[in-house]
């Protein structure tokens, strides 16, 4: 771990979130920061990541390390680095001194956790050696984060309600990560051109994020199948006529994200028809970022883009119907089959570890609806959340030539037209949109969306 002076106001920040969660709860917390993986042997790890609630109130990615918090007070729990641990990980900082730097009121060794667990809440991690641990601890069971109850539960939902609204320490963050984001994704787009493979882009994208010093956010999706909407595979050739969909975005040494999504063709040059959808999407992604506000309904961003992406595809003569209708119907979700984006953060899917408790609002519940059921965020914007708007068009076989639904949808799509859009798989164009007072500012504006600009900073091969 490295220490930097920029960490100078972490501790005032830390403090200023252990104060808002302190005006939500009446019991202590312990929250754990979890373990490296090993692959084979145990230090030949998995790349760690701490957990973000342990990083949103201790700051720093510390391995197997545990905070306590009761009221306003800070406890950190970590064990010294054994002495032979130099050789192979050099000098790291001592207890005291990463104590110091985030504002801990006392320090600990590790085996005097327990003496804390008394009627402690906590928050279950996904790592199985740390959740045996909390279990442990705790002399109890923690209920899985996905169906929280009693105190966990109550500490889920205070947690959230200090996590959605970013600080000025979060935002300064979420900033970086915006603005590397954006360079990886010209530098992508810059390497197309000449590119042989997917991977190449990637490597040029990820490049990008490595030479920052930063990590990647989640898995990068670089591929010219954007009808996998989560594709992982990074092997199949660029060819002339392809749209490349590259969905990547950087994260901060103390865990922030950005999360972007541009579909653009390899060559620089869309055909019609992919411009044709491209500019479809495009007005969807923008009708939902001007109407960003505080106390609008995300839900009701989803339904606009459904609606935009419902009017676009009758003008093309794909849909056949009035849009409204067709999004009643849940017609758009044949070709914008995911919600419409999510809270950005800590993580990429923030808060997504909790279930449904962040993403929505107490009292509602996630829909059976075809074109609602992936909706991930239902509750009215605050100032200061972060989300984003990632409107998308899909042609994927699994939908598309499914017997219930081609029944269903047989005479809403005009099959023989759809043809003759098949050099269009997946577009998606996405941007990280922060709630403002006034309005929403789109911290990764700086990268272009309209189609000319990509098709320049495709064309230009490494100018940007
Ligand atoms: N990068 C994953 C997503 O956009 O949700
Ligand atoms: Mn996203
Ligand atoms: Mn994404």
């Amino acid at each position: 771990m490295e220490i930097r002076s920029s960490y100078s106001s972490l501790a005032t920040t830390l403090r200023s979130r252990r104060q808002r969660l302190a005006q939500k709860i009446t019991f202590p917390v312990i929250l754990w920061s979890g373990s490296p993986h090993p692959r084979n042997f145990p230090a030949n790890t998995f790349p760690f990541r701490a957990s973000s609630h342990f990083l949103y109130f201790a700051g720093l990615p510390l391995e197997n390390a545990a905070i306590f918090l009761d009221g306003e007070r800070l406890e950190l729990f970590i064990d010294e680095a054994a002495a032979e641990s130099a050789l192979w990980h050099g000098e790291t900082p001592k207890r005291e001194e990463i104590a110091e730097i985030i504002g801990a009121d006392a320090a600990f060794p590790l085996s005097e956790l327990p003496t804390r667990a008394t009627g402690a809440a906590t928050i279950a991690l996904p790592n199985p050696t740390t959740y045996q641990e909390q279990t442990q601890i705790l002399n109890r069971a923690v209920a899985p984060s996905h169906t929280p109850e009693g105190i966990d539960r109550d500490l889920a939902q205070a947690i959230a309600s200090v996590r959605f609204c970013h600080d000025a320490g979060a935002i300064s963050e979420l900033r970086q990560a915006a603005a590397v984001t954006i360079e990886a994704h010209k530098a992508g787009m810059a390497a197309a051109k000449t590119a042989q493979r997917e991977a190449g882009v990637r490597g040029a994208m990820e490049e990008v994020i490595i030479a920052h010093n930063l990590t990647c956010a989640y898995p990068s999706i670089v591929t010219v199948h954007g009808e996998v909407l989560h594709n992982g595979q990074y092997h199949h050739p660029l060819q002339p006529g392809d749209l490349l969909l590259a969905d990547v975005g950087a994260e901060t040494a103390m865990g922030w994200a950005a999360d972007v999504t541009r579909t653009f063709p390899t060559t620089g040059e869309f055909s019609s028809t992919q411009r044709d959808v491209y500019d479809l999407v495009l007005a969807a992604h923008d009708a939902c970022i001007d109407k960003i506000h505080p106390n609008v309904e995300y839900r009701d961003l989803h339904l606009l883009a459904a609606e935009v992406i419902a009017q676009g595809l009758v003008d093309l003569g794909i849909l056949r119907g009035q849009a409204a209708d067709l999004v009643a119907t849940d017609a758009h979700a044949l070709f914008f089959p995911h919600g419409i984006g999510h809270l950005l953060g800590l993580d990429v899917h923030d808060m997504e570890d909790l279930g449904d408790l962040a993403g929505y609002q107490e009292g509602r519940e996630r829909s059976d609806r075809f074109g609602l059921g992936f909706l991930r965020l239902d509750r009215p914007l605050q100032e200061g959340m972060l989300v984003t708007i990632e409107p998308g068009f899909y042609q994927v076989p699994a939908i598309l030539a499914d017997p219930e639904l081609r029944s269903k949808y047989q005479h809403v799509v005009n099959w023989d037209k759809l043809a003759q859009f098949s050099d269009v798989r997946g577009i998606r164009i996405e941007d990280d949109v922060l709630v403002t007072a006034t309005g929403g500012e789109v911290l990764t504006a700086g990268l272009p969306t309209d189609a000319e600009a990509i098709e320049e900073l495709v064309k230009s091969g490494g100018k940007y």
